[in-house]
């Protein structure tokens, strides 16, 4: 109905959206033992060093934070070894992206991106209502390094790429890395997604940002406080640019008061805690290799994860395990995508979550 567009005050692209809550708790699961295996959350609570800094600072609540994040943005930097101004914050880092989307595509204008990614994504491409080049990702769920820059046109402002991927788990090599930084033209914003980067230097991987510093062109990088640092819910994310000029642009588009008062108490206090970190990531990778081990021992072949969840062609539509999953308090989820309707995805919890998830999966595929 877009023959009277004066008389429609919202976008074409935001009629008559659906909306899906992720977090919504079902009635049955209420005051229940869930295994939540569905939101690559961390299993494990924040520390107690970091609870006590959040108490430390909730009587100040009544007033605005600095979203600058003065006392934890020294310390990122000096660990990082990159300038302070480079450096700017978000409400996690998913406000972050819409953001870079938002400074480097004009509506119209192209963006190139892998077709499997994260979720997240479709709806940034809603935002800026880019035209969208959507590179077929390689049969094993890799992304296409070589046809991802032969994809970018004269129209194209920004390319995204994501290391780790999520929902693969799957990490770019040095190699490609640097492929996508040097064949990326220097009129186009280079962003790396590295919300999992934690887990892909655990695993003996490449840092994107380290490969990155060397590259001419504009580029970013976020990262985030949720995964790795257990504080999903803090809301905290970070983006390191290659421009104070683009964390200018970033700073106006994400708000004035974007960030939450306990935020920055909170990731100073897990930034400071590197023992715990490597505690979540230790765990995280003993976990894995039980999910994957059991996958295999049950005859399937899942994709090679480096991070906190693990994707895996399971044979039958996903949509339907995920649903007898959850009815037995197990809640995991399902890829996407036309090529892996048959995948599910699954985040790494407790030693508890991965029997529970192992058990039932066996219980659940018996009735197919
Ligand atoms: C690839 C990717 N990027 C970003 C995020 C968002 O992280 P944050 O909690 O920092 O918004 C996620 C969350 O699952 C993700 O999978």
């Amino acid at each position: 109905m877009n023959d009277k567009p004066e008389t429609q005050p919202i976008r074409t692209n935001f009629q008559n959206l659906p909306f899906w809550n992720p977090t919504k708790i079902y009635d049955h699961e209420v005051n229940k033992n869930i295994h939540r295996m569905d939101l690559n959350e961390c299993p494990y609570p924040p520390s107690p060093n970091v609870i006590k800094a959040i108490q430390n600072v909730a009587h100040t609540l009544n007033r605005y934070p600095d979203g600058t994040c003065p006392e934890l943005t020294p310390l990122v930097a000096e660990r990082l070894d990159v300038p302070e101004e480079t450096i700017t914050w978000g409400g996690g880092s998913t406000q972050l992206l819409t953001s870079i989307a938002e400074i480097s595509v004009a509506p119209g204008q192209n963006l190139v991106t892998p077709q499997l990614v994260w979720k997240r994504f479709e709806g940034i491409y809603k935002i800026v209502d880019a035209n969208v080049t959507s590179v077929p990702n390689k049969s094993n769920g890799a992304i296409d390094i070589e046809a991802m820059t032969d994809a970018i046109g004269n129209d194209t402002r920004l390319l995204i790429c994501v290391t780790p991927n999520n929902p693969t788990g799957m990490m770019l090599t040095e190699q490609e890395i640097r492929h996508i930084s040097e064949n990326t033209p220097e009129n186009v914003l280079l962003f790396m997604d590295e919300a999992y980067h934690e887990f892909a230097i655990h695993a003996g991987g490449p840092d994107a940002l380290e490969i990155l510093k060397d590259r001419k062109g504009p580029w970013a990088v976020t990262r985030t406080f949720s995964k790795a640092y257990a504080l999903a819910g803090v809301r905290l994310g970070y983006a390191i640019c290659s421009s104070v000029e683009i964390v200018n642009a970033i700073r106006m588009v994400a708000s004035t008061f974007s960030l939450n008062g306990i935020a920055e108490a909170a990731a100073v206090a897990a930034w400071n805690e590197p023992e715990y970190t490597q505690f979540i990531l230790d765990q995280n990778a003993k976990e894995r290799s039980r999910v994957v081990n059991g996958l295999q021992d049950m005859g399937y072949n899942p994709m090679e994860s480096v991070t906190n969840f693990v994707s895996c062609d399971i044979k039958h539509p996903a949509t339907d395990i995920v649903k007898a999953m959850r009815a037995r308090s197990v809640r995991i989820s399902t890829v996407g995508g036309n090529e892996f309707v048959n995948h599910i995805r699954l985040s790494m919890g407790t030693p508890e979550d991965t029997d529970a998830f192992l058990d039932n999966l066996k219980k659940v595929l018996d009735t197919f």
